[in-house]
This record gives C-alpha cells, sequence and structure tokens, in this order.
C-alpha cells in the first residue's frame, strides 16, 4: 500500500512496438527498483505514441506488451500504481493550463520539433506540444524523482522550465532569479521534478553502436525469442579485427552490450580476453548471448503468461487509473483554484 513518507517516483513509455534493452536498462529496469523505496507510478503514454501511430491493434497490443513487461521485470502492480495514460483524462487538463504559460520559443528548442523539421517529417501539433503533456504528466502527481534515458533529459528540463512558468504566473512565484532547490516545497505550487540517469546506462548502444532506438531499427527486444535474440547478437556491428589478433574493448560495441548484463569479475575477464588476442568477435557475442538469455529467459515466461490473459492487463491498468485519479484530483483542483475556475468534488 501506498506510504505517503516515500517519495514518488514517476515514468512513462509509449507503446510503439516492443520494449528493447534501451528502454529495460535506461528506464524499466531503474524504474521497478526505485518502487522498492518510492511511491511507484508508471504509465502507458498511449496519448503520446498517438504522435505517431496510426494502428488501433498495435496501440492495444502495445500498451499490453508494456504493461506485462514492467510486471515480468518484477514491478508489483499491487504496490506500485501502472495505468494507461489516456485513463486519466485530468492530464490533458493541465497540458492545456500548461500551455498557456508556455511560450513557443521553448517548445521551438525541442530536439523533437528540430529533427521534424530538419527531415521534413509530420509535424502535427501533438509533437508540437509532446513537451507540454510530457510535463503534465509528470506535474499532475507531485513528482520527486523521473527514472529515464538521456534522451529525455531536454524534456525533463522543459517540464522544469513549464512548472516555473507556472508557478510564476499562478501561484505567486517571483519571476527571475534562480529557483532555491534546496527550500523545501510550499505544497501549493507545482513541484519540479528531477530527472533521475544513470551513467553507465544512460545511452545504451544499439547494433550499430548507434543509441539503441525502435525507431533506428537497431534495437534487441527485451523479450526476443531465443532464436531471435541469437540472430540479433550474431547481427551486431564489429570491425575486421583479425581473430588472433589483440584487440581494444573499450571501442567495441558487443563488449559494451556485455556489461549491461555482467558483474565486475565478468567484465574485467573479457576485458583481458580481447587484449590478449586469440578470442574473436564471435566469440565475444556468444558470451553475451549466454548472459542476456539467462537475464531475460525467467522474465520472458513471465512475460508471455500474462501476455496471454489481457482481461487481467486491462484490468490491471484500470485499477491502476482510479489509484492514480485519486492523486491527480487534488494537484488538478488546486491547480483550477489557482487559475481561477472553480474546484469540483472527487469522483
Ligand atoms: P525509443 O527511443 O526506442 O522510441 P522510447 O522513446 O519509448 O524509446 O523510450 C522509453 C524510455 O526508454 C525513455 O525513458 C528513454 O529515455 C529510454 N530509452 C530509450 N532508448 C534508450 C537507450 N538507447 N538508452 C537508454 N535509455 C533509453
Ligand atoms: N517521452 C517519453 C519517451 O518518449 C515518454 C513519456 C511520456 C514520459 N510522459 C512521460 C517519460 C513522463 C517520463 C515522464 O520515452
Amino acid at each position: 500500500m501506498l506510504a505517503s513518507h516515500r517519495p514518488r517516483s514517476l515514468s512513462g513509455i509509449k507503446p510503439t512496438g516492443q520494449p528493447h534493452w534501451g528502454n529495460y536498462f535506461g528506464m524499466i529496469r531503474p524504474a521497478v527498483e526505485l518502487a522498492r523505496d518510492h511511491e511507484a507510478f508508471y504509465f502507458i503514454a498511449d496519448l503520446h505514441a498517438l504522435t505517431s501511430v496510426r494502428d488501433r491493434e498495435a496501440l492495444r497490443r502495445d500498451s499490453h506488451g508494456i504493461a506485462a513487461t514492467m510486471i515480468a521485470c518484477g514491478l508489483d502492480p499491487t504496490d506500485a500504481v501502472l495505468w494507461r495514460q489516456s485513463d486519466v483524462p485530468e492530464v490533458l487538463e493541465l497540458s492545456w493550463l500548461l500551455g498557456c504559460a508556455t511560450s513557443l520559443g521553448l517548445l521551438e528548442r525541442a530536439h523533437s520539433v528540430k529533427d521534424a523539421r530538419a527531415k521534413s517529417k509530420d509535424l502535427n501539433l501533438g509533437v508540437y506540444s509532446y513537451p507540454v503533456l510530457m510535463a503534465a504528466d509528470i506535474l499532475l502527481y507531485d513528482t520527486d524523482v523521473v527514472p529515464v534515458g538521456k534522451d529525455q533529459l531536454q524534456h525533463l528540463e522543459m517540464a522544469r522550465d513549464m512548472a516555473t512558468f507556472f508557478n510564476v504566473a499562478w501561484m505567486g512565484q517571483q519571476a527571475g532569479g534562480t529557483v532555491d532547490e534546496s527550500a523545501p516545497w510550499d505544497g501549493q505550487s507545482l513541484k519540479r521534478p528531477r530527472a533521475l540517469i544513470r551513467d553507465a546506462t544512460a545511452v545504451v548502444p544499439g547494433l550499430d553502436g548507434q543509441k539503441m532506438s525502435k525507431s533506428y531499427g537497431n534495437y534487441i527486444a527485451v523479450f526476443a525469442p531465443a532464436k531471435e535474440l541469437r540472430k540479433r547478437i550474431m547481427a551486431i556491428t564489429t570491425d575486421a579485427t583479425a581473430l588472433e589478433d589483440p584487440k581494444n574493448p573499450e571501442t567495441c560495441n558487443v563488449f559494451a552490450m556485455y556489461k549491461l548484463f555482467a558483474n565486475a569479475q565478468q567484465i574485467a575477464e573479457m576485458a583481458q580476453k580481447y587484449r590478449a588476442g586469440g578470442y574473436g568477435y564471435g566469440h565475444a557475442k556468444l558470451d553475451l548471448l549466454a548472459l542476456a538469455e539467462a537475464h531475460f529467459a525467467p522474465q520472458r515466461d513471465r512475460y508471455e503468461q500474462l501476455m496471454a490473459r489481457p482481461g487481467e492487463l486491462e484490468d490491471i491498468l484500470v485499477e491502476g487509473a482510479r489509484r492514480a485519479r485519486i492523486v491527480a484530483h487534488p494537484v488538478i483542483e488546486r491547480v483550477r483554484e489557482a487559475v481561477g475556475m472553480p474546484r469540483r468534488p472527487a469522483g
């Protein structure tokens, strides 16, 4: 059960395909670990996914896929709150109110908008206001920490800026000057969240050495079946150093991925084999495969059991939304009152 003295961690993940190792190490695993000593609030960001997804079956299936992945990876949905973003409509209300205090200049600086412009991609209003909705996601729950990968840092900073704009516009805070981060929160203004990004997993590389991402097609799915896992690992790009020659582990992609799973001793041993020569990339890939398979196999079984019972997943998400709304309600009412709208009763 929720104990109010625990700080609150919150994060979201878009249902846009199967979760991959980047999602797992960058967000899912830290989020599950934080749930031990935080009030954990995690959601499936289906509204955000709709900026690009045009397939209703895929949206449903992938939403269940994310929920099942988080639970299979150890999240206890009777303690943590796990819900689907669109089931808490208050977030759209807060998004509008934040948008009214946010300048277009800030939104123009978003990497995603710059990227869409540079590549002449579809720049719909959803893409443009994506950071505002994301700020609403966070601020609606008086969040303390947000576990994410490094690619989300800019969005987190924007959420903090939007909280400040809003607090200045409506909550009587002073404009300009720096916010005193050490001052206790006043319980009224929008709480400014902190990003939690771990150095070792801030940017998980993909098969080609670039950031692993669904959109680059360079990913390995968390619950790839054993055969596919092997195929993907064998496809990791390496250089042409001959088997017998010494190799530099620090510039090798296989080694970078091995470090995600291995303990300190295993890492030191593999580095030593690289430097000694006579140890080929094929060998390293098999060692990576063994660790990855051992790491994910038990959770994969649990994932498959959960995916076979969509009704139960749905019940979990509906119950999660009910609990999320209990926390969201006083926040949105506080905000409504601050801007001059009447408060509404709960329920
Ligand atoms: P993708 O970039 O594949 O579309 P998402 O945007 O859905 O992934 O990311 C969901 C979460 O996973 C975010 O917190 C994001 O920072 C994290 N994440 C995604 N890719 C990586 C990566 N390669 N390394 C570390 N974290 C990542
Ligand atoms: N934008 C995040 C991503 O692409 C997903 C997300 C939506 C999120 N709302 C959030 C993450 C709130 C953390 C907090 O991965």
